[in-house]
């Protein structure tokens, strides 16, 4: 019998004749009593607390590092031991999920966040946990990524480290996905950490992730209902199991005014939960890459966005493709396939790393799996995440879209630190397997190119860049 995450999985697949993001399976469990995409019902961009709480400005002055952001993902950046003050603290929340840049729109000023996210919903929240005892203020902090503060819901948990966890919140996402969002949170979840755990690498700053924990634990730790938000990852920083009892009841904020159930999604959620902390992810060995200098992790992912245009008349250098493939897929056993359009010493078709596995030219069956939009067809290349899901439990159906959540990110900013662009990207679920010729599940698309623009930077905290979004190029 298939499981939660299987049949959500099932009924979230898109396949011919797909004509929109929105139209919703038909089975009755989807849920229908709602208008996609309806402004009127935009949700908020992050939490409200109606609550008078005490905030902890966080310093705006990030501190600088100087390894190189290939380095720090390759694992070879020799990087001495960081210590994790607030201003430490402040730099890895905000290169994970602070506002960088804002566009204005007739119905509301749209936040946009230093990781990507599908859609630009932004369905994920941060808190953090501060036992007793560290140089941080203690107690467990919702972080606030347009104020740039630390707003505290809870008094401090017991356990050892100072430990971020990630929310996702599926009506942000929901509104305009329905519970296809569920993937959404996933990927973009694993996007952010991507960036997350490479800020605390960059500045010596051990970081461990885990995505199997107790989740009612986690749930009251940081005040949410399970329902309407749920943890969806944990991040330890400095050393130390994650600190995720709680000594006391957290104040309850508000996702949104009126915020949608989506009844499959919670099902899914709750059939993955567990009781018990797991094992941290491997961080994989070192990779000997051939491409080593780059800007540090700050100045990347302030120089990142997603690239919406890509020139297909140019090529990637062969050694940026043998770097970013290590590097980003290190310590991940989630398998990843990339399809060639134009790599420098390469011939286009379908790679099973290193090897080629379908020769020819995909950029038009690219086009089409990729929802007839431009990004597959003109990048360089695609990364296509894949698992089988028959195989996966609950609560591995969570981690294997959040390891390709992961892979994008990374894949992401090593793009950006190579003077390439990228995209994630999401399918034709049905025709994947055609594409890659062989019989699989799809969790994500990244597309990597050369881009036809250069991106906005981001502003510091605090002070993001207005800016006016490029459009993707059309048929
Ligand atoms: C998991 C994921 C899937 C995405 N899928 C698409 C997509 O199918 N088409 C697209 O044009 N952009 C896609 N994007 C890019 C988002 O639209 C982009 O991240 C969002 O608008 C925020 O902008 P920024 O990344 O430039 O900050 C995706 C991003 C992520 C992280």
């Amino acid at each position: 019998m298939a499981t939660p995450t299987q049949e959500l999985h099932r009924l979230t697949s898109y396949a011919p004749p797909w004509d929109s993001w929105d139209k919703p399976a038909d089975d009755p469990r989807v849920m229908t009593s709602f208008e996609p995409n309806d402004i009127e019902r935009l949700p908020w961009f992050y939490k409200r607390y109606t609550a008078e709480l005490p905030r902890i400005p966080l310093p705006r002055e990030l501190p600088a590092t100087e390894a190189s952001t290939v380095e720090v993902l390759a694992g070879t950046a020799a990087v001495p031991a960081g210590e994790l003050d607030l201003a430490q603290l402040a730099r890895v929340l905000f290169l994970a999920s602070g506002v960088v840049r804002t566009a204005t729109r007739p119905y509301a000023v749209w936040l946009f966040r230093a990781a990507g996210s599908a859609g630009a919903r932004f369905p994920i929240e941060l808190y953090v946990a501060v036992p007793d005892g560290t140089a941080l203020p203690a107690g467990v902090h919702w972080y606030d990524p347009e104020a740039h503060e630390l707003v505290q819901v809870g008094p401090p948990p017991s356990g050892e480290a100072v430990t971020v966890v990630s929310t996702g919140v599926p009506w942000r996402t929901g509104w305009r996905y329905r519970e296809r969002g569920y993937r959404h949170i996933y990927w973009d979840s694993g996007t952010m950490v991507s960036q997350l755990l490479a800020a605390a690498a960059s500045a010596g700053i051990e970081a461990e992730l885990y995505t199997r924990f107790p989740d009612a634990k986690a749930t009251a730790l940081v005040g949410a209902d399970g329902v309407h938000e749920w943890p969806v990852a944990v991040v330890a920083l400095g050393g130390g199991t994650p600190a995720l009892e709680s000594s006391g009841p957290a104040a309850v904020g508000a996702v949104d005014a009126d915020p949608v159930e989506f009844p499959l999604e919670t099902a899914a959620q709750r059939a993955g939960d567990r009781d018990e902390l797991g094992e941290p992810w491997p961080v994989g060995d070192a990779v000997d890459v051939p491409l080593r200098e780059s800007p540090p992790v700050e100045t990347v992912v302030l120089s990142r966005s997603s690239q919406r245009r890509m020139d297909a008349s140019r090529e990637l250098p062969g050694d940026l493709l043998r770097t970013a493939f290590p590097a980003a897929t290190r310590g991940i056993s989630v398998p990843h396939r990339i399809v060639v359009n134009g790599v420098e010493g390469f011939e286009p078709g379908v790679y099973r790393w290193p090897e080629l596995a379908r020769a020819g030219n995909l950029r038009e069956e690219l086009y089409h799996v990729g929802l007839d939009q431009g990004l597959p067809r003109d990048a360089a290349f695609v990364v296509i995440g894949v698992t089988d899901v028959s195989a996966l439990d609950d609560r591995e159906y969570r981690e294997a879209q959040l390891a390709a959540g992961l892979v994008e990110g990374r894949f992401h900013l090593l793009a950006y630190a190579l003077g390439a662009g990228a995209s994630g990207m999401t399918f034709l679920d049905s025709d994947v397997p055609g594409l890659l010729a062989e019989q699989v599940d799809t969790l994500l698309f990244t597309c990597v190119g050369v881009p036809e623009y250069a991106s906005k930077r981001g502003g510091a905290p605090g002070k993001p860049e207005e800016f006016r979004q490029v459009t993707p190029r059309a048929g």
